[in-house]
């Protein structure tokens, strides 16, 4: 297994749910690098379970300062980067009715603004050639009732693995979008009562086309394969991983 055999690469939301798939699946794929994350706690339990060739760097991705030194401090570790994943996200929930200002700058600040500073501060630290993945969401392409800033956020983060690409044709730097359906990871606790949550994932499972809910290790398989030499056809391209629930009714 070593697709990504010392590839470099930089993991944002590396410490919980999807970010730590892929993390876990780059690892198992002999690839380097640093996952990136706030909370310490989950930082240190992620990166004691990847083991020597990870470290955890604590920074905020809305913070263009702690981007660059993100890049810096693992090109400095690791030397130049290979691959980028910028899948750190997730959102205020609301409607039009109910999100403000501030509710709108912060969604679109995690979810988009984020995402556009990842890969303009990781550009100058990386190689030609790399690769790098966008985590979009099916949020993008349908409505869901209290979804609604974070569904567009997550559409123009889909425009921008076709943009990014077109501007980085030079540097031979393959930008994709993944984008997960719903996904079992500690997202949940944030949007629902802890006592809730197994019967709210069954209820998702039972709606999925597949009749159940992704995994983290969903994720990190196509996202091994997007950071590898198999896709190196694929460039600004949208993989659905998302047991079908965006297009098949069940
Ligand atoms: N789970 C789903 O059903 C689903 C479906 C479609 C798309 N997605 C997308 O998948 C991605 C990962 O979500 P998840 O479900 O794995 O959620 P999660 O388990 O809650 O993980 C979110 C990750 O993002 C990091 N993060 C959040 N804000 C950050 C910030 N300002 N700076 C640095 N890191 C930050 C978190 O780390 P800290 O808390 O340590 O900062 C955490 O590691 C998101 O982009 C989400 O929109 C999820």
């Amino acid at each position: 297994m070593s697709k990504l055999k010392n590839k470099v690469a930089v993991i944002t939301g590396g410490n919980s749910g999807i970010g730590f798939g892929i993390a876990e699946a780059f690892k198992n794929e002999g690839a380097v690098g640093a996952i990136v994350g706030r909370n310490q706690e989950t930082l240190n339990s992620a990166v004691a379970q990847l083991g020597d060739n990870f470290i955890a760097i604590n920074a905020d991705v809305t913070n263009l300062a702690d981007l660059e030194r993100v890049f810096k401090e693992t090109a400095e570790k690791f030397g130049k980067i290979d691959l980028i994943v910028a899948n750190a996200g997730g959102g205020a929930v609301g409607t039009v009715a109910t999100l403000g200002e501030a509710d709108f700058d912060k969604t679109i600040d995690l979810n988009l603004k984020s995402v556009y500073f990842t890969v303009n501060k990781g550009l100058p630290y990386m190689n030609d050639g790399g690769s790098i993945i966008l985590i979009g969401s099916n949020a993008a392409h349908r409505a869901y009732p209290n979804f609604t800033l974070y569904g567009a956020a997550k559409a123009a983060v889909i425009h921008f693995a076709k943009g990014f690409s077109s501007d980085l044709l030079d540097r031979k730097i393959r930008v994709n979008v993944i984008t997960p359906g719903t996904t079992d990871t500690p997202a949940f606790e944030k949007f629902v009562p802890a006592e809730q949550i197994e019967a709210i994932k069954k209820h998702f499972a039972s709606e999925m086309p597949t009749g159940r809910i992704g995994q983290p290790a969903d994720i990190g398989k196509a996202a091994v394969f997007l950071a590898s030499d198999d896709s190196s056809f694929m460039l600004g391209a949208e993989l659905l991983v998302d047991g079908g629930m965006t297009y098949l009714s069940k």
